[in-house]
């Protein structure tokens, strides 16, 4: 798949520019993540087990893609090939054009139960990233403390993870992921185990990181409502093995964050969204 996005200039710079220009189509991106034909066979040679098959998408740079489908229809498992924590038995991943060979810090990881060490301070946590790239300790407290206040624990920094209750932990496995400052955030149901108003907080956290930073977003969840709120494209999978039997773009993040009312959650239009998705990821009409 080699989809482009085509635009001009009048586009861009709206109904005022110079019409000699508009029918100029320019290339505004090319895609940051390919996958090609992924297919995935867990098991033995004598007991394959077929996670994932043929699976093709691209996402691309600032875009907001949520991944759904059935439970154990292999949506962690393309998480965990674009991180590079596993290799797919055929088909190609790449990112910037690049194969992707193993685990780098170009794609920053946040799972549902975060991968924190307990007894170190929320600072240390966030700190890691920078640390192991050997950055200066003075730009590492200057980042951390950015970072921290980003996601709303500026006055946490001291804490020990260990206190901290599952939404906090959460905003500190998001901040230690954005610090090294990765092209790409992969996060595979990072509020499933969220209490419903902690899980709304999280999702308004994250829509707002990813409106103020441009950063593309892959997150992978099984709540219909929470992928209308976040995405630009809602891409769904069919039950094991899983491949992609739908991928199309979706608005209400978008419109919420430019302005539009959050009476929208309750439109028509959202409800009709809602019974499309729940349709293909069920497989009822
Ligand atoms: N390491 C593994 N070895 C063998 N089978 C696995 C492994 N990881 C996942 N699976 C199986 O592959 C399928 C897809 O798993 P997964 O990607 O975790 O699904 P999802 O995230 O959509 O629930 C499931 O049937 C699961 O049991
Ligand atoms: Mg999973």
């Amino acid at each position: 798949m080699n989809k482009k996005n085509l635009t001009t200039e009048s586009q861009i710079a709206g109904d005022d520019a110079n019409d000699a220009l508009c029918d100029v189509p320019y290339e505004v991106s090319d895609e940051l993540i390919s996958v090609e034909n992924v297919s995935l066979i867990y098991g033995s040679k004598r007991r394959p087990m077929a996670a994932l098959t043929n699976v093709s998408f691209n996402v691309f740079p600032g875009e907001f893609v949520c991944l759904m489908g059935p439970s154990g229809c292999g949506k962690s498992t393309i998480l965990n090939v674009l991180a590079g924590f596993i290799k797919p038995t055929s088909g190609q991943v790449k990112l910037n054009g690049l194969p992707i060979a193993g685990v780098d810090r170009h794609r920053g990881v946040v799972f549902q139960k975060p991968a924190l060490f307990e007894w170190f301070s929320v600072f240390k946590n966030v700190a890691f990233g920078p640390k192991v790239m050997k950055t200066p300790k003075e730009d590492i407290e200057r980042q951390v403390a950015y970072y921290l206040k980003s996601v709303g624990l500026e006055d946490f920094a001291d804490h020990k993870v260990f206190e901290l209750s599952g939404g906090m932990r959460q905003r500190v496995a998001i901040a230690r992921s954005l610090i090294t400052n990765p092209e790409i955030l992969l996060m595979d149901e990072p509020f499933g185990a969220l209490d419903a108003l902690t899980r709304e907080q999280m999702q308004q956290l994250v829509r707002d990181i990813w409106w103020r930073t441009g950063k593309t977003i892959f997150f992978i969840t099984h709540d219909v409502d929470e992928a209308l709120k976040l995405a630009t494209r809602i891409l769904v999978m069919s039950p094991r093995p899983g491949s992609i039997i739908s991928d199309e773009p979706s608005s209400f993040a978008r419109d919420l964050l430019e302005g539009a009312d959050e009476r929208v959650w309750f439109s028509e239009e959202f409800y009709k969204a809602r019974r499309k998705i729940l349709g293909l990821v069920t497989g009822r009409k």
